[in-house]
């Protein structure tokens, strides 16, 4: 699938303007600034097709990208974003939750962590959340150039113990580098099961 065209089809900002589903769709949740926009670049070799910021925030709609005809892959707004005006920011939040619990055709949700600052509460809520509306996701630790291999492997065993008594996750952990290209080969992989053949 990863070596398909990646094609920006659709910006979405609130539930009425969602493209329809045509394809099955994998989508990247996570605090803001974790690395969503540049994990989708990344995994399809396809820089700035995904817009992406060293400031938090960027992301402001359901971005949706077409890989081909196999799969839809779907950037979310990053939640956790402090400079953001209150009821803007719950706004989104509300948006991505509401999405990641009732879109047709979500095969899974993956949630970024950043390897540095482990797991937040918003994080653990929306956890919580699809284990509650039963939808798969699987926990992927971003940015593991800037931490030492030690830590890294800290950082997954605390999640994973977190989690343990979880039924929706989806397992193993997945640890990658947008940056050195760490775990991209495991993760595309794994994101081309569900794609369709
Ligand atoms: P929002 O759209 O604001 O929610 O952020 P995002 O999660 O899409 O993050 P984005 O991809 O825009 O990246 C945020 C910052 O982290 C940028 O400065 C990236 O260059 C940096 N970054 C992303 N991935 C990595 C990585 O694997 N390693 C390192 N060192 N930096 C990274
Ligand atoms: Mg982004």
């Amino acid at each position: 699938a990863f070596r398909h065209k990646l094609r920006f089809i659709a910006a979405a900002k609130s539930a009425t303007s969602l493209p329809p589903v045509d394809l099955p769709e994998v989508a990247f949740a996570g605090r803001s600034n974790v690395g969503k926009s540049s994990l989708i670049n990344a995994l399809t070799r396809q820089w700035g097709v995904a817009r992406t910021s060293d400031k938090p925030g960027l992301t402001q709609s359901i971005n949706f990208f077409r890989l081909g005809g196999r799969l839809c892959l779907v950037d979310l707004p990053g939640y956790g974003f402090a400079y953001a005006a209150e009821e803007k920011k719950e706004a989104w939040e509300e948006f991505v939750k509401e999405f990641v619990t009732t879109r047709a055709g979500l095969k899974r949700v993956y949630i970024l962590v950043d390897a540095k600052w482990g797991l937040k509460l918003k994080d653990e809520e929306l956890v919580q959340l699809m284990e509650k509306m039963g939808t798969k996701y699987q926990i992927v630790l971003t940015k593991s150039d800037i931490v030492t291999p030690v830590d890294l492997g800290r950082r997954a065993t605390q999640i994973l113990e977190i989690f343990k008594g979880n039924k929706c996750l989806m397992l193993p952990m997945i640890m990658v580098s947008s940056k050195t290209g760490e775990g991209l080969e495991f993760f595309r992989g794994n994101v081309a099961k569900l794609a369709r053949a």
